[in-house]
């Protein structure tokens, strides 16, 4: 079984690291479209015109199932990449929903993401449908995006942007939050910190990652290397490799540029 993963920039390694752990070796190709993030504050058309054009670019490669690694598709044009792609389609929401779920206590959960997944209310409507007497504080950290994609994910200046960011949620008390954006965990522990040690993270990549383990078919091959990924952007210009392979601790195999829509 191969999966294609797509986010709309680095946010969706998030994904890649946690099937890697899951499924070393299985075969992956990645999808960022770099020459247009962040989608997070674009209007749904648009989101949904890039969810489309995505669709068709995995449509005509070798994958079989496809992971939507970001949470702004998930949440406003989930239904536009099912119709455009043959195979299995997980998206991030859902599994976020059901690990906040699990982990809440109190039934106060904080939610963050970009304004277009805050807007949708997609995850408050998904921990109110389950649980009634949920209590939902949401809150869009759109600097996140540009922080993690610039590689700024520790130091002063993103502790200052989650301090203000996350005020909110510790005054509500939140038990738990959810990372409604797959960017956000790589500024995992300066959300961490803020919050502090009572509040549980749920991390919507690692939790689509145990559903994509459940839902492979094949065994993976053998070995953990990168040979079996492959990855594309619509800009190599930016630091896409650079914070790619700082987070992910390896080096990218093949790295195309390729454009969407075309
Ligand atoms: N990583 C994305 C998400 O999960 C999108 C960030 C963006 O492009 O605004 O929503």
């Amino acid at each position: 079984m191969s999966w294609g993963v797509f986010d709309s920039g680095v946010g969706g390694l998030t994904v890649v690291r946690a099937l890697r752990r899951r499924l070393p070796g299985v075969r992956l190709a990645y999808l960022g479209d770099t020459a247009r993030v962040p989608y997070g504050i674009r209007s749904v058309d648009t989101v949904r015109r890039y969810a489309a054009e995505a669709a068709a670019f995995f449509r005509r490669r070798d994958v079989e199932g496809l992971i939507v690694a970001c949470n702004t598709v998930s949440a406003v044009a989930l239904d536009v990449v099912e119709q455009g792609f043959p195979g299995p389609v997980l998206d991030v929401v859902r599994p976020g929903v059901a690990a906040a779920l699990a982990a809440t206590r109190s039934g106060r959960v904080g939610v963050i993401g970009t304004p277009a997944t805050i807007r949708s209310d997609a995850y408050g409507a998904g921990l109110r449908a389950a649980r009634p007497d949920a209590v939902v504080v949401s809150r869009a950290c759109p600097l996140f995006v540009p922080l993690a994609e610039e590689g700024w994910v520790d130091g002063e200046v993103p502790r200052l942007v989650a301090r203000r960011y996350l005020a909110p949620l510790i005054e509500a008390g939140v038990d738990t939050v959810v990372l409604g954006c797959t960017h956000y965990p790589l500024l995992r522990d300066v959300i961490g910190e803020t919050l502090g040690p009572d509040v549980r993270l749920v991390d919507s990549a690692e939790a689509v990652a145990d559903v994509a383990r459940g839902r492979t078919t094949a065994p993976a091959t053998s070995g953990g290397g990168t040979e079996h990924e492959h990855c594309f952007v619509t800009d190599a210009g930016g630091a896409f490799r650079e914070v790619a392979e700082r987070f992910l601790g390896a080096p990218i195999g093949r790295l195309e540029q390729v454009e969407l829509g075309a």
